[in-house]
This record gives structure tokens, sequence and C-alpha cells, in this order.
């Protein structure tokens, strides 16, 4: 008996227990359909598990500042980018806005590095031979050129496409389709054609042009987006596809907020514009607002102490409506909080001129670092103005890799923008910019596979060497 119900019990755990695997089974199964089972965290530091593009090759025919940005962030991501030069003279930006002679700009250095460089005449024959074979080696064809240059070239979205179904193409243009799809476009134009101009500055004076790169660098970046979800529809389907960012709708894309209050003044005036509280009609378009906030939380930049000589010492102070008590303390008018007409936001809306007035009384009596030490204690948003200086000086960047140092064989150590997107499992791959046609020879034999005769031949043809008789000449 005893042994019986022993077998019983024996047979009992052995079913438990292949019941439980086939249920481990199926859970394995199920956790592998969504998302490929749970694997342990890495055990490796932060951002050095791995590259997040590693195996993904581009075809980089891009120049000047918009395409540049894009495969130079997909660079730093891990992709090995292989960029196409024009024979002689490559990137038109590496000989502008020089500061050593002789030597490629920080303008070029700064938006290509880690990429490589291979010089082809995309319109001699064997140019187009070499080029035919890299759409082959590639996933990504980056192009920022004029519309319809690339047509001109040979290199339809057809003839790519039956060369490599898999490959993307991703291009910058100007404007998408409609008057102006033929027109080249640099970055203000694209400020003014993308509604940031007509809103930015102060309402007395012209429209402005902000320094940031909205539309070249902003665009860079929504077409690095579109490409990474190109890969990612690929991985599905096996097909590549066109991914077209148009400068116009990027820098549209970043002024959205203000499309938003042109569709608000349908319904009154925008209280929170500064020009309300001085009584200033609106017009019929979204106008200029200066510093105003654009959040409904007023803020403005005002001075700090040093003002008079440095033209950075100044602080942007937001009066944000929960830490308004503490900002009434801070500067001396703790009658404020209670005064009917500073102590909810739509009372101080028509005052906010006095508001700031006030409270830069207070913030030009100490630095803009200062002020910010003290307010941050209070949870009040208030941000220095830093100055280009103060960034590259500013260890804590450096130690982000947000600000990298770089070495470089003709102009020696430089700064440059390091990937501000930081990936918990991946290299941020922050390398120097490649020497014109650097790559060439590096790229023919160990992506394209030709023998050392058949670079030779390459050479005597003219489709890559025109760069490397001018180089010489210099
Ligand atoms: N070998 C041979 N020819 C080459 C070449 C190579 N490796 N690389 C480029 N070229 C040729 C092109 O085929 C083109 O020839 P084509 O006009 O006979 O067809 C020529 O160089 C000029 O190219 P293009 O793009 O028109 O340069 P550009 O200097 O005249 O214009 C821009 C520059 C930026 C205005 C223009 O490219 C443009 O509008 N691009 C789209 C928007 C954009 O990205 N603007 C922002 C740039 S930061």
């Amino acid at each position: 008996m005893a042994t019986k119900k022993k077998a019983k019990a024996k047979s009992g755990a052995a079913v438990k227990k292949s019941v439980g695997k086939v249920m481990k089974l199926k859970a394995k199964k199920r956790t592998a359909k969504v998302g490929g089972g749970h694997p342990p965290a890495t055990s490796k530091p932060f951002g050095q598990a791995g590259r997040a593009l590693d195996g993904v090759r581009i075809l980089d025919f891009t120049h000047v500042q918009s395409g540049p940005t894009c495969t130079q962030l997909l660079a730093y991501m891990g992709a090995d980018v292989i960029k196409v030069e024009r024979p002689g003279t490559g990137d038109i930006t590496r000989g502008q806005l020089r500061d050593v002679k002789g030597v490629d700009s920080l303008y070029f250095t700064m938006l290509n590095g880690s990429k490589r460089s291979i010089t082809i005449d995309s319109k001699h024959p064997k140019g187009k031979e070499i080029l035919d074979r890299l759409v082959k080696e590639c996933d990504v064809l980056v192009e920022n050129f004029a519309p319809g240059a690339l047509d001109r070239m040979g290199f339809t979205f057809d003839h790519i496409h039956k060369l490599n179904p898999r490959m993307i193409l991703a291009s910058v243009k100007g404007f998408g389709a409609g008057p102006y799809e033929d027109c080249k476009v640099y970055e203000n134009v694209a400020q003014c054609a993308g509604g940031s101009a007509s809103t930015t500055g102060f309402r007395d004076g012209p429209p402005l042009v902000t320094s940031a790169q909205i539309g070249d660098s902003g665009t860079g970046l929504h077409l690095a987006l579109g490409i990474v979800a190109a890969l990612y529809q690929r991985a599905r389907t096996g097909r590549g596809q066109k991914v077209l960012c148009t400068m116009q709708d990027g820098v549209l894309n970043l002024a959205r907020v203000k499309l938003r209050d042109q569709q608000r003044l349908r319904h009154g005036p925008l209280a929170e514009y500064s020009q309300h509280g001085e009584g200033i009609a609106f017009g019929k378009a979204t106008p200029r607002a200066g510093n105003d906030s654009g959040g409904g939380q007023p803020g403005w930049i005002l001075k700090c102490k040093g003002w008079e000589s440095d033209p950075d010492a100044y602080v942007y102070f937001i009066t944000q409506a929960p830490v308004w008590g503490a900002i009434c303390d801070l500067i001396g008018k703790p009658e404020w909080k209670t005064d009917p007409d500073y102590a909810t936001p739509p009372a101080r809306l028509p005052r906010l001129r006095h508001v700031f007035d006030t409270i830069e009384q207070w913030t030009k009596t100490m630095t803009k670092f200062e002020v910010m030490d003290i307010c941050n204690k209070q949870d009040i948003p208030v941000g220095p103005i830093l100055s280009m200086k103060e960034i590259a000086e500013e260890q804590s960047l450096r130690a982000t890799g947000t600000v990298v140092e770089v070495d470089h064989p003709t102009r020696g150590p430089y700064l440059t923008v390091g990937n501000p997107i930081k990936l918990s499992d991946s290299i941020a791959d922050v390398r120097r910019s490649p020497l014109l046609g650097e790559h060439t020879d590096e790229v023919l034999r160990e992506v394209l596979g030709y023998s050392d005769k058949e670079i030779g031949e390459i050479k005597a043809s003219g489709a890559i060497s025109a760069a490397e008789k001018k180089a010489e000449a210099a």
C-alpha cells in the first residue's frame, strides 16, 4: 500500500513536473511571440553593450548640413556610413568658413564624424558602376541634392530598387509637391517658409531667424527617425521604401505651437502674450512674441549682475503658478501673494511687464548662476543664458559625451557635439571626420571586393582619382 501510495505520489509528481514543463514551454513561446523573451540585463556599463545600428550600411550622398546631420547621427549609433564625395573638392563645406588654411573646416568636421569617405565621380561610367555595386551592398541611400539631381545621375528609385529591393532611399528636399518643389533651399529659407521667422523676434521689429539650425539639422533629425522606422518596417516586409523629409515640413513641425496659436486667435486674444497685457490688439496672424514663453506659464529674459558689460549675463525666469508664493518672498513682495491684482495668474497677465521689471530688480543683484542656485532650491524654473564659450567649457557636458573632443590628423583636437540621444545598451561612437577620399581604397577592397589590379584600373580611369591629383597639387 505504502509502495503503491509512494508510486502514485511519484507519478503525480512526475505528471506535475511534465505539466509544469509544458506550461513553461508555452509561456516561453508566448513571450517569444510578444518580445523575444526576457533576456537578462547586460552586465556592461551604461552605453557599452553594443551598437544600436550594427550591421546597417549607409550610402551617404549628402552634403552641406541637413543630410550630413542625419548620417552623422546614424554613424554615432553604429551604422557604417560611407560618404560619397566628388573627386577633387568633396563636400563643399570642407572649404567653407575655414579657420585654418588648407585644413577641413569645422563646418565639415562637426557634421561628418564617424564616417568613411570615398571619392567617386557619379557622372563617370566607371563611377556609376562602382555606385551600382555600392547600392547592392548598402541598406540605405541618403541624399539631399537639389530636386532632380539624383535622377539626372541615373539613380532613380526604380533603378535603385532593381539593384536592391531592400534599399531605403532617404531624401531631404526644401519643399514638398507644390509651387516651390523645384527650388533649392538653405536653412534660413526653410525657417521663413516653415513659419518660424514670422513668429520669432519682437513685435515692433522684423521677422527673425533663429541660430538653432532647425531647417537643416532639424530636418536631418526628422530624416534619421524616418530611416530607422523604414528599417524597422523592412524587417517585417523585406522591402525598402522612399523616405522624404522637406525642410518646410520639418520647421513647421517644430513651430507647431504657433499654428496652435493661429487657430486660438479666432476665439479671442492670446492672453499669455505680453502684448495682450499692454493693450495692443492682435492682427490676423500669430504675432512675434519676443521672449514670452509659449506654454501659458509666463516667462521673460531678465538682466543679472554684470549685464552692462557681459552680453550673456541674463537668466530666463518663469513665473510658474504653483511657486508664485516663493517668488514673491524671494523678491521682497510677500504682499503680492494676497493682493487681488497679483495673486492669481489671470490677474497677473495684464501686469506682466511690471511683474518682470520687479523681479529683474532682484535678479540684477546676483549673477545668473546665483539666481539659478537660489531658485532651484525653491523649484522655480529658471535657466541661465549660457554663451557658447561657457558651453564649450562646461565639464558636465563633457562627462555625458554631449560635447566631445576628438583628434584630427591635420587640424589637431577639436570639439564636436556628440550623440544627444543616450542609449543604455549602445555605444555612442563619436570619432573624427574623414579626410577627403581617406577610405576610397578600403571601401573598394573590403566592401566591394575589388582586387589591387582592378583598383589600379579604376584609378587610371579617372572615376575616383581626380581628387588625388588635385590634392597632390594643393
Ligand atoms: N560626382 C559628380 N557630380 C556630383 C557629385 C559627384 N560625386 N556629387 C554631386 N554632383 C553634382 C550633382 O549631380 C549636381 O549636378 P546636376 O545639377 O548637373 O544634376 C551638382 O553636383 C550640384 O548638386 P546640387 O545638389 O544642385 O548642389 P548645389 O550646390 O547647386 O545646391 C543645395 C545645394 C543645398 C541648395 C541643394 O542641394 C538643395 O536644395 N538640396 C536640398 C535641400 C537641402 O538639403 N538644403 C540644405 C542644405 S544644408
